[in-house]
């Protein structure tokens, strides 16, 4: 359930604002706050803020209680205490915000989150002396750190803080739009991780296609989704031979932003894989029990293109989500049959959980041959050695081009979505080759680099274009709350994709 977070900026170009703030908070003009958070940098290991301002209200100076706390000022340290406001009293948070560079903030107004009491409405009032990109990333933590996802029929409604006032130096107009930025993008992160989140059996291919379409109406973008028989005409036997063993048929999404004036067209391509079961190559228990969220991509693509408009982006981006069920069943695609994918090309298929490369190969080869690109980008749960390789907190990336794939690694880098750049090692490509078919699914022979393969796979559908492909295997999942990820779907790419086309789609100069 996503929280309802508002966030009010008080008060504007104010000398001390804590102090008016705890005045106001005494004389019964405010209300106590569940929480007041105060900042303390690893360089002085102090409260900084104007954290004097609360001497009068604690049993010890602030900079005894941090002391004291022996608090070193690490991004995520906090140590609490009490402070006495009239007839009411608030936990004060200090709160490590180490170097104060964005991730340092990020992570810390994660760790503020995780302090608001569960089920507790919440007013987190922080002094926040910081430039746009640090109160953007402080805000985007609180906001992701503050994300729970449940189904348990107990939980309180809307657990987590319901308002966060920042108290905040300099113009308050400004400071609204960069917290409205974070808003925006820390709401399509948390969308991304619902959508993953659901359970695949609400989450059928038609069901996200609805989710996109109703998404696309609240946020004026064009949409269109293939049914089955759409996909028949069209020659899609990638996402048909996937979908062919679920009751379940599949579906290609689209969704386009056309901003006015655009100068460059961005084509997203998600992995839309609602379950994975490995199909006729069923996988083992362990190994599918977390295959509802085999549509992570497509749900990156999904939230970013959410979140377009109300960022101003001015680029042109159309979204494509190729999704379907992979599952065994009688009229399941078999290890050895031949598909056709879009523009006439043949794969056999030697396993069929390797199914996310046959539904990305359809839409890759459409984006290439109708939507003429000026850059692909495709992002998918694609293969457990990329997880192997990288673990959960970065993503393997692969790019033709050495601009894009450096505008991409500092996006990455930027965002909190970081990436690792792999090569697209053309000596493996002999292993694709078929003897019946142009490709084979899967690579022959020793010695496999299981996530170049598949990228190189793809490759073979991008036509010309400056393509790159983002393996998120490991990087769409947290196995513990950790920072502003949590548990579960993390909504990775989300956030790295909308500051790279926030950007034009260049993040660097080209040389
Ligand atoms: N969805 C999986 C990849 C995956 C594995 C994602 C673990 C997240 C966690 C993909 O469809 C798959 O099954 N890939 C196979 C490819 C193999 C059959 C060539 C894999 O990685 O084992
Ligand atoms: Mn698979
Ligand atoms: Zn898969």
């Amino acid at each position: 359930m996503p929280i309802d977070v508002q966030i009010a900026v008080t008060p504007a170009g104010r000398p001390q604002p804590l102090s008016e703030f705890l005045a106001a908070v005494t004389q019964g003009v405010l209300e106590a706050p569940a929480v007041i958070a105060v900042p303390v940098e690893a360089a002085d290991a102090a409260p900084s803020g104007g954290a004097a301002d609360l001497d009068g209200y604690l049993g010890a100076a602030a900079a005894m209680v941090t002391a004291c706390a022996e608090m070193t000022g690490r991004a995520g340290e906090v140590a609490a205490s009490v402070a006495g406001l009239g007839s009411g009293a608030s936990r004060v948070v200090f709160l490590g915000v180490g170097d104060r560079s964005p991730a340092a903030l990020r992570k810390a107004g994660a760790a503020l989150a995780r302090q608001v009491p569960a089920g507790r409405a919440a007013v987190v009032t922080v002094v926040l002396d910081e430039a746009d990109e640090g109160r953007q990333a402080f805000t985007e933590g609180l906001l992701l750190g503050s994300y729970r996802y449940s189904l348990k029929s107990a939980d309180p409604a809307g657990s987590g803080p319901t308002q966060i006032s920042l108290l905040v130096a300099g113009p308050t107009d400004r400071a609204q739009a960069v917290v409205d930025r974070a808003v925006t993008v820390a709401g399509a992160v948390a969308l991304a991780r619902d959508l993953s989140n659901t359970p695949s059996s609400v989450k059928s291919p038609a069901w996200l296609a609805a989710e996109a379409v109703s998404l696309a109406d609240r946020h004026s973008l064009r949409s269109r989704v293939w049914t089955d028989a759409d996909l028949v005409s069209g020659g899609f036997g990638g996402l048909l031979g996937v979908g062919s063993g679920s009751v379940r048929p599949p579906r290609l999404i689209e969704l386009s932003y056309e901003p006015p004036g655009w100068d460059r067209h961005v084509v997203l391509v998600g992995k839309g894989i609602t379950f994975d079961s490995g199909g006729l190559s069923l996988k083992p228990n362990d190994n599918m029990k977390l295959m509802k969220t085999d549509m992570a991509g497509g749900a990156a693509v999904i939230a970013v293109m959410s979140a377009l408009t109300a960022l101003g982006v001015p680029t042109r981006v159309t979204g494509l989500v190729a999704a379907a069920e992979n599952m065994p069943s009688g009229s399941a695609l078999r290890v050895g049959d031949v598909i056709t994918h879009y523009g006439g090309r043949t794969v056999e298929v030697l396993n069929t959980d390797a199914e996310g490369r046959l539904v990305l190969a359809d839409a890759l080869a459409y984006a290439d041959q109708v939507l003429d690109p000026d850059v692909l980008v495709d992002i998918a749960t694609l293969t457990g050695a990329a997880r192997v390789a990288l673990g959960s907190v970065m993503a393997a990336m692969y790019a033709t081009q050495d601009a894009l794939a450096a505008d991409l690694l500092a996006a990455g880098t930027a965002s909190g979505d970081r990436l690792w750049r792999m090569p697209l090692a053309g000596e493996y490509r002999d292993g694709l080759e078929s003897s019946v078919a142009d490709l084979a699914n899967v690579a022959h022979g020793a010695g496999r680099a299981g996530s170049i393969d598949a990228a190189l796979f793809l490759r073979e559908f991008a036509g010309e274009r400056p393509w790159a492909h983002l393996d998120i295997a490991g990087a769409a999942r947290a196995p513990a709350d950790d920072g502003e990820i949590s548990k579960g779907a993390t909504g990775f790419g989300t956030r790295l994709l909308l500051h790279w086309l926030s950007a034009g789609a260049r993040v660097s100069q080209p040389a």
